[in-house]
């Protein structure tokens, strides 16, 4: 029968063209809908999710009242997820140095230490996390710093957002300045306390996180794995792999591990929810540890771009089945923009060195590809399929709406475009946030969007 429209409640539909993607698929399966519907509703715990998406014509028919909010023209598409970024550095973007190990004892560490004052954390958190839902980047698992408090900081400014986000403390007890190192036993409680306070509480999650095996003592890796068997739930964040001098450095640490990456399953570090930046310098075997273990790596080009790292092998990644997704990795990468991550990483797959001269092979990933890698395949990464990065059914409502008339250049190729994949190459490789017209984030409080332009 004839249904009010009071009787949907706080229901609410958009109009345009949509793009998601299968939340299942271990690969890019795209679904487009020149002309759709998205219908998303809050639950009971206050967070959107997505009612029913598809073709217009075939989804009005179930809500015939209730009002569409017409963004015919733009394009709906998930909202993006950076698999890993370091909020601290957020001012460090473009700071030049002769490779990663320069980088981080001239900048990093002591920038790092300035987060000792939880008001300093504070500000930094929000201006980053503004700065990122900006982008269309509604989760993250972020590094913080070695402190406590800076945790605190980012998750209380993500969750008054109602932001899906994810950080853990740094735990870094040998080879730092004063200032960042942290001592062994108490970084463990730290994070123990940590994981209670924020883990599961809405949409927010705990990253146990040792910077990387140079840094920990073995003590502190072991209590990392300790806690990492105790809360299977809880999310692992680390660097691989990213840099010969740093490979060559950790050989030397640890004389008695077959590779960098066993030095992490050593302690217990490689599990399902376990994600490690960069490995650009990996072996078959250890690729091979990483499908098996379901540990995803967190591809970072604009960052191994910037600090000459070198170039991430796709093609033997894939081989491997190693599970992937895409990442900022501000402050060594250069841009909050996902479209600039995702441009990064196709000329990253073309190329055919590594960047210690070993050869590679040269892919061409596809615009879908690369759109799933920071979407539902970084979901994947996370665990969080079905959740976030897909708008399928059931699905919490993150998305972005895109506006391909945003610059002279992107309407008109956008508009010369024959096929679906010519158009999402164009817009990968023109667009910027000015095309990112609207963000909405399912945790908001009744469904709040920034927009960087008016509403249409
Ligand atoms: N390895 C250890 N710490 C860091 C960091 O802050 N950034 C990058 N890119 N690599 C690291
Ligand atoms: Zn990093």
């Amino acid at each position: 029968g004839h249904r009010g429209a009071l009787s949907y409640g706080a229901m609410r539909a958009w109009r345009a063209s949509l793009l998601w993607f299968d939340p299942d698929a271990d690969h890019p399966q795209l679904h487009f809908e020149r002309d759709g519907l998205l219908v998303a509703a809050p639950g009971a715990d206050g967070v959107w999710r997505v009612q029913a998406i598809g073709p217009f014509e075939a989804v009005r028919p179930r809500w015939p009242q209730l009002p569409v909010q017409d963004a015919s023209g733009r394009l709906i598409a998930p909202g993006f997820i950076d698999l890993h970024v370091h909020y601290p550095q957020t001012d460090l973007i473009g700071a030049p140095a002769d490779g990663l190990l320069p980088w981080l004892e001239r900048y990093t560490f002591p920038h790092e230490a300035r987060f000792a004052d939880p008001a300093h954390a504070e500000a930094v958190a929000a201006f980053f996390l503004d700065e990122m839902r900006r982008h269309g980047v509604t989760t993250a698992l972020t590094f913080a710093t070695s402190h406590p408090a800076s945790v605190d900081a980012l998750l209380r400014q993500a969750q008054a957002r109602g932001l899906r986000w994810i950080a853990g403390k740094v735990l870094q007890d040998r080879h730092s300045p004063d200032g960042v190192r942290d001592e062994t036993e108490r970084s463990l409680l730290d994070t123990e306390a940590l994981i209670a306070r924020w883990h599961g509480r809405g949409r927010l999650g705990y990253a146990i996180t040792p910077r990387f095996a140079p840094s920990c003592s073995d003590a502190q890796l072991r209590g990392a794995g300790e806690l990492a068997a105790r809360h299977p739930d809880v999310w692992i964040q680390s660097h691989v792999a990213e840099n010969v001098d740093e490979v060559r450095w950790v050989r030397t640490l640890y004389p008695h591990d077959r590779s960098y990456l066993a030095v992490y399953e050593r302690f217990g570090l490689l599990r399902r929810r376990a994600v490690y930046a960069h490995g650009i310098y990996l072996d078959d075997a250890d690729r091979a540890r990483l499908a098996d273990s379901g540990a995803a790596i967190a591809v970072s080009p604009t960052s191994n771009l910037f600090l000459g790292s070198g170039f991430f092998d796709y093609a033997a990644a894939r081989a491997a089945g190693v599970t992937l997704g895409l990442a900022s990795d501000v402050g060594g990468g250069m841009s909050f923009n996902p479209f600039a991550t995702m441009r990064a990483a196709y000329t990253v797959g073309r190329a055919a060195v590594r960047g210690d001269g070993a050869a590679k092979v040269g892919v061409s990933l596809a615009p879908e590809d690369l759109w799933w890698q920071h979407t539902a395949g970084a979901a994947r990464a996370l665990g969080l399929q079905g959740v976030v990065g897909s708008l399928a059914p059931g699905s919490e409502a993150d998305f972005v709406v895109l506006d391909p008339q945003a610059t002279p250049l992107l309407a008109r190729r956008t508009a010369q475009a024959a096929s679906l994949a010519e158009w999402l190459f164009a817009f990968i490789v023109l667009a910027d946030e000015r095309a990112v017209r609207d963000v909405h984030v399912a945790g908001a409080p009744a469904l709040q969007h920034s927009s960087n332009v008016d509403a249409a």
